[in-house]
């Protein structure tokens, strides 16, 4: 993971991603502003100037874990990373957004990239508010906010690089287990918005494939993907 393409703007960099991974380059993309950033399903990803927009080209060969424990990892690369370079303590809520005190900092999109029907590599969407106070969105904090200084984009890419480098190499169990070490979810009533409708219960545990297992009142639910909300005790 060594190159590194920048742009001033870009539609979003998952888009320019996928064409440079079709094209057989691998790396991140990054870019300084984003006018059609994309969150998880299919929502808008806010991306003025003053936060920090990459995505990672991850070749699937290079990943020492199942591709469905990706959206996992890549959470536990970011929380790493901004310890490591910051010495904040950060939490992950399933299956990926990374909380300061309970409110979020960084989002990610994980998507894959298919050839003759299956996946070959992985772009992995980072959105991290850096220097921009987020009045918008009061769930949401900065960087900026958390340390009380400007914080240098380049010094941050530097470290997720870094970060994203060594995750790659981790083994299955591995990942369940720093994941774990980091989860704000489990042990706590949960609703998880699916595109078939919520389900309510305790979070679990995690699946050997990340995924999300509750305990509800009509006994156990895997869930594999949706929107997941901490409720109250
Ligand atoms: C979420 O909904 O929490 C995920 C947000 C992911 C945003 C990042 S910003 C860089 C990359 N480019 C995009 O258009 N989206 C991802």
């Amino acid at each position: 993971m060594s190159k590194i393409f920048w742009y001033e703007v870009l539609e979003s960099t998952q888009e320019e991603a996928r064409r440079l991974a079709e094209a057989g380059e691998k790396g991140v993309v990054v870019a300084r502003r984003q006018t059609a950033g994309r969150g998880r399903r299919g929502r808008p990803w806010l991306s003025p100037e003053g936060g920090l927009y990459a995505t990672f080209i991850l070749p699937g060969e290079e990943l020492a874990f199942p591709p469905e424990l990706l959206p996992l990892a890549a959470g536990v690369a970011v929380v790493k990373a901004l310890k490591a370079l910051y010495g904040i303590s950060l939490g992950l809520k399933w299956p990926n957004d990374v909380l300061y005190q309970g409110r979020k900092l960084c989002g990610l999109l994980v998507e894959s990239l298919f050839r003759e029907g299956h996946p070959v590599c992985f772009l992995v969407g980072v959105g991290i508010n850096l220097n921009r106070p987020v009045p918008e969105a009061p769930q949401a904090v900065s960087l900026g906010e958390i340390l009380g200084r400007e914080v240098p984009l380049e010094e941050v890419l530097s470290g997720l690089m870094a970060a994203f480098k060594e995750v790659g190499h981790l083994k299955p169990e591995e990942v369940l287990s720093s994941w774990r070490a980091f989860s704000e979810t489990l042990g706590r009533r949960v609703r998880i918005l699916h595109p078939e409708g919520s389900l309510e219960g305790i979070a679990l545990e995690v699946s050997p494939y990340g995924n999300l297992i509750l305990k509800t009142e009509e006994g156990l639910r895997e869930v594999a993907f949706g929107d997941c909300i901490h409720l109250r005790p």
